[in-house]
């Protein structure tokens, strides 16, 4: 199997993703390094913790990373996901414990373990990758691919009108790793609001889903009100990343192009800006996801939570 990293803020929508991964034959989980994003540090490593332990989940190191921006203070999305990350439910301590490393550490050290081989897929904030980029500016010779959910490429943000969270919470760190990586995969937040699901769906496969479906259905709670206040449709950033990093072969259009990172201004700060027209010399560092099959998508949804 492919040896797979995730770097996340658990996050209601990155437990869907994480759910995914556990459950692909092709891929092994070979740790989740936590920054700080949706929530603190605190909460989004033990938010993990927690969903390994419920999914039952032995093996997968936790490495926590990053509690804040590599520059400066940003705003979470507790107002989304609740103010724990998971809906406030109120869940039980979880056993296990996260490991002695610094995520980015960690990160560092897989590249190593795994050299040509890794698959890193970035669901939160950027900064412990931004981290170990500085630390080491090899890493990504040694990533055999890096997928990254975050930016609004059409300029439709969800935190700010022109941003979207992942980037707007360390526009630095996104600015370090855009610049340094050769060529990644994006799921934006246009993608994912064009690759929607149905809330009846989802609550039939939570239904289906035992321990880990009730459990889903609970923390989730929150952050589908917030979506359904304004949407027909529910849909999963971060479940959108990692079906595109879970199987390649179902990603029927992308487009090339270089995608840059705001750094100055108030209204534009954390934007991307993705040199659609090609005007540029730069050479084109991004896959930019446009469509994905829809049914291979709901597909490894409904297994991820019928699991
Ligand atoms: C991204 O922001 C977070 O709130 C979600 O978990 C996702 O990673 C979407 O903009
Ligand atoms: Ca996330």
């Amino acid at each position: 199997p492919i040896p797979l990293l995730i770097d996340t803020d658990p996050g209601v929508d990155d437990a869907l993703a994480i759910l995914m991964a556990l459950n692909s034959p092709l891929h092994r989980v070979t740790g989740l390094c936590i920054a700080a994003g949706n929530v603190g540090l605190a909460h989004t490593t033990r938010n993990a913790l927690k969903l390994l332990e419920v999914a039952g989940v032995r093996q997968v190191p936790v490495y926590a990373g990053c509690d804040r921006p590599l520059l400066h203070p940003a705003l979470d999305a507790a107002f989304v996901h609740g103010h724990d990350g998971f809906g406030d439910i109120g869940y039980a301590d979880p056993a296990g414990r996260a490991e002695p490393l610094h995520a980015a550490l960690a990160i560092l050290e897989q590249s190593h373990r795994h050299a040509g081989e890794l698959l890193l897929v970035t669901l939160g904030p950027l900064t412990n990758l931004a981290l170990a980029l500085r630390l080491d500016p090899s890493l990504p010779q040694r990533v055999a691919r890096l997928v990254v959910m975050g930016g609004a490429v059409t300029g439709r943000g969800n935190i700010t009108p022109s941003a979207e969270f992942n980037i707007a919470f360390d526009p630095e760190a996104a600015h370090v790793v855009f610049e340094a990586w050769p060529r990644f995969d994006l799921v934006d937040w246009e993608a994912t609001l064009a690759h929607p699901f149905a809330f009846e769906d989802a609550t039939r496969w939570m239904r289906d889903g035992g321990e880990l479906g009730a459990f889903y259905e609970a923390i989730s709670r929150t952050s589908r009100a917030f979506t359904a206040a304004r949407s027909e449709h529910w849909h999963s950033a971060d479940g959108l990343a990692m079906a595109v990093a879970l199987a390649p072969d179902a990603l029927l259009e992308w487009a090339d192009r270089r995608i840059e990172v705001e750094l100055q201004g108030p209204l534009y700060r954390g934007a991307t800006r993705v040199d659609w027209a090609q005007h540029g010399e730069r050479a084109a560092n991004a896959r930019i996801v446009q469509r994905f099959d829809p049914q291979r998508y709901l597909g490894m949804l409904s297994a991820a939570l019928r699991r």
